[in-house]
């Protein structure tokens, strides 16, 4: 079977794509190589942070890689919080429910709630690069609503829904949402003839 790097230590994401790729591709974590190291994500894009990690992995261990890096981009902040989507409210750490707070202030009163997910995946196979996107086009709600999900789901409506992501529910939700969409096309890459 061949081997395959993701570079997460995330279980969440790990079981999705282990479900994704089936018995083609082992799939290993960050942990699984011993790799234990807080990869920097230094660039000012969701690619760019997706290539560091998985050149990281790729030149420190040799193996071929895959990494993501998602950012929530919202029209009438000129893009924001993109690239600094995890560290929004507190540049130092992760803070999810200041996070969606921030973002509910920061839209009052704005009638424009366009945004958009997106997840970028950075795969190095033999030294070869590529990179593949998910994105799902959406409004931000005015207030929270309801309990599924992580992060901005109480407060992100995936288009022509009406229901938060957080509403909606995993199901639904992985079915539609920017990384199931960015795995989608990373498997049909992998798993061609
Ligand atoms: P990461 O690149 O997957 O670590 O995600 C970066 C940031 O986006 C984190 O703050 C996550 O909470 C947020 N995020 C990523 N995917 C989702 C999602 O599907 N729903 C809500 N928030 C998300």
């Amino acid at each position: 079977m061949k081997q395959l790097v993701f570079a997460t230590n995330n279980a969440h994401k790990l079981d999705e794509i282990r479900a994704m790729v089936g018995n083609d591709f082992h799939i290993l974590s960050l942990a699984d190589i011993d790799c234990h190291t807080d990869i920097p994500e230094t660039a000012d894009t969701l690619e760019g942070n997706a290539l560091i990690k998985a050149r990281y992995v790729y030149e420190n261990y040799g193996l071929d890689c895959f990494a993501d890096d998602t950012g929530l981009e919202v029209e009438a902040l000129g893009g924001a919080p993109g690239v600094h989507t995890a560290r929004y409210a507190y540049p130092d750490r992760h803070d999810p429910v200041a996070n969606t707070r921030k973002l509910l202030a920061e839209l009052e009163g704005n009638a424009n709630r366009r945004a958009a997910f997106r997840t970028a995946i950075a795969l190095i196979q033999s030294g070869e690069e590529h990179l593949f996107e998910g994105r799902v086009d959406g409004l931000i709600a005015t207030e929270e609503r309801g309990t599924e999900g992580f992060g901005y789901d109480p407060v992100f409506i995936p288009e022509d829904t009406g229901k938060t992501f957080a509403e909606l529910g995993v199901d639904v939700k992985n079915q539609i949402s920017h990384r199931a969409r960015a795995v989608q096309r990373l498997c049909q890459y992998l798993l061609q003839p």
